[in-house]
């Protein structure tokens, strides 16, 4: 829709391969690398953490990047370099910052990331103003980024250079919002006026996505069901007023799926690749899956798969007593790859230990296995309290999996709920966020793969048959853009008509 590329600039705390800890860095990833491919200059700013080697990919040092935060300036190093899909990506190299631990600091190192995260968005506007990148727009994600659009509307005040670029800020999840202690407040750096309930303070702390709805230009949540969630008093989780504030401008837009990445005709990761024709293919994933996972090797039983964090937020405690009586009458099988909360962890272990042959549990992170579970189960289970997007159920139903979810956020926007009358839709569905839901509907679900095999075999080709392509997010993400880009125009113009660049902050 744009005759010229824009100039974007992204910058957040995860883009997969370089740096992942859920969806985020999907869903990252998949954005630069759609946009630059429709042309755009995009470039991302990430940390630079301890797992990212910069000479590996190829990048070169820029030299110091100056940071002003509160009261001091903070050198790092900047990098800059090729992106594999297409792109560029920054990395701001600072040691005591970045190269310890993980993405994100849990317990006690939890409180660290006021300062890691605010100096990184504070950084993304001192590569647009020192290193001759001004952008368009600058686009944030979530809680880490969040104070991006406010350092952006702080500095238009003072520096014409910026007047014209307009911010984005993307919801992928508004569980985490970032909540820390006061004291990070003088090194954040904004004026005080921003420390104010209606902005950043949240019960006597700071609150970045708070105060990053309030600054942002314009919102975007990556689902329209979860769009509209978070304008409620149960999806909002406390921020509803905020959201509903801003409505006119938020935005709703359905992730994808990176069809180079998850393709079951050229997947690397499959003893056997396949495609709706032809699923002998699957049906040797299954058996390989069991394989794996050592379960009894029977092609006349349903593998139930599960690829998750395992967090409240994806309610598979609904699904744990409902799975446990299944295995037991040894009408499914089970396999799990997750990790996060402990007592989720020993409570699958525990299942694995005592349906041994029927269920399968994998502790940890393996990119390798999860696509073997997409392609290898009959389903795919997602029982979530809450679900912004969800990209696992789209990856399954591209495998031929069926998902099993709950109708909640993106979920609800991408499962076709199966209709026994007409065998349509593209998986199962259930509504309450209970016990006895999720378990009357596996029930179902195991049912018509008993009695209904023509029915499945339809929902397959159903689901397979869906396309949730990232090029139509991006082309509604351009519409997005162009009407920040708009706005900042007639802003600047007007400002330039009354002799200044008056700033926008109320
Ligand atoms: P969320 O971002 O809330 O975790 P999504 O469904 O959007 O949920 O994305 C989760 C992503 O992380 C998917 O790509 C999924 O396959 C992946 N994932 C989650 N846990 C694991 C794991 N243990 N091993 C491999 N991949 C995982
Ligand atoms: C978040 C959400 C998930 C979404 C992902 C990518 O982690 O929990 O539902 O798919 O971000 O946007």
């Amino acid at each position: 829709m744009f005759s010229a590329g824009l100039r974007l600039l992204f910058v957040a705390s995860e883009c997969q391969p370089l740096a992942k800890a859920g969806g985020l860095g999907d869903a990252v990833a998949a954005l630069v690398k759609t946009l630059a491919r429709r042309g755009h200059d995009v470039r991302i700013l990430l940390p630079r953490y301890a797992s990212i080697d910069p000479a590996a990919l190829g990048a070169r040092s820029q030299g110091t990047i100056r940071v002003p935060m509160g009261g001091e300036t903070l050198d790092g190093e900047l990098w800059c370099g090729p992106l594999e899909g297409g792109g560029t990506v920054y990395l701001l190299e600072r040691d005591d910052l970045f190269a310890g631990g993980g993405v994100y600091g849990a317990g006690d190192s939890y409180a660290r990331d006021a300062w890691r995260f605010s100096f990184l968005s504070r950084a993304a506007l001192q590569v647009a103003l020192d290193f001759d990148f001004v952008p368009d727009v600058l686009h944030a994600h979530d809680w880490p980024t969040a104070l991006a659009p406010a350092y952006l509307r702080m500095l238009r005040d003072h520096e014409p250079r910026l007047a014209r670029t307009g911010s984005v800020l993307t919801v992928h999840n508004v569980e985490y919002q970032g909540r820390f202690a006061m004291d990070a407040w003088r090194w954040i750096g904004l004026p005080d006026e921003q420390r104010t309930a209606e902005r950043f303070e949240d019960l006597g702390g700071i609150n970045f996505l708070k105060g990053g709805v309030a600054a942002a230009d314009a919102i975007t949540a990556v689902s329209p069901t979860y769009a509209r969630e978070i304008c409620t008093e149960a999806g909002g989780h406390g921020l509803r007023p905020y959201f509903t504030r801003r409505a006119a401008s938020l935005t709703g837009i359905l992730n994808g799926v990176d069809e180079e990445l998850w393709d079951p005709r050229t997947d690397a990761f499959l003893v056997r690749r396949f495609d709706a024709r032809d699923l002998r293919g699957k049906l040797a994933c299954k058996r390989a899956l069991q394989a794996a996972f050592a379960l009894e090797p029977r092609d006349d039983v349903p593998v139930l798969g599960i690829v998750s964090r395992l967090a409240p937020q994806k309610g598979l405690d609904l699904v744990y007593e409902p799975l446990a009586a299944l295995l037991d009458e040894g009408r499914a099988q089970l396999v799990v790859q997750g990790s996060g909360e402990p007592a989720l962890e020993g409570a699958f272990r525990t299942m694995a230990e005592r349906f041994a042959g029927r269920a399968g549990v994998h502790v940890g992170y393996s990119e390798e296995t999860a696509h073997r579970i997409h392609a290898g189960a009959d389903f795919f289970l997602m029982p979530s309290r809450h679900e912004p997007c969800g990209l696992g159920q789209m990856y399954a139903m591209r495998y031929g999996t069926l998902p099993i979810v709950r109708a909640t956020g993106g979920l609800a926007d991408t499962v076709l709920p199966y209709d026994e009358s007409t065998g349509e839709g593209t998986g199962f569905v259930f509504l309450a966020p209970t016990v006895d839901a999720c378990a009357a509907m596996l029930r179902y679900a195991i049912d018509t793969w008993y009695r209904r095999p023509a029915h499945v075999a339809r929902l397959r080709q159903q689901a397979m048959a869906r396309r949730f392509a990232w090029e139509d997010s991006t082309a509604r993400l351009e519409k997005v853009y162009a009407s920040v880009m708009g706005a900042r125009e007639h802003d600047a113009a007007g400002a330039s008509h009354a002799g200044g660049t008056k700033g926008s902050f109320g």
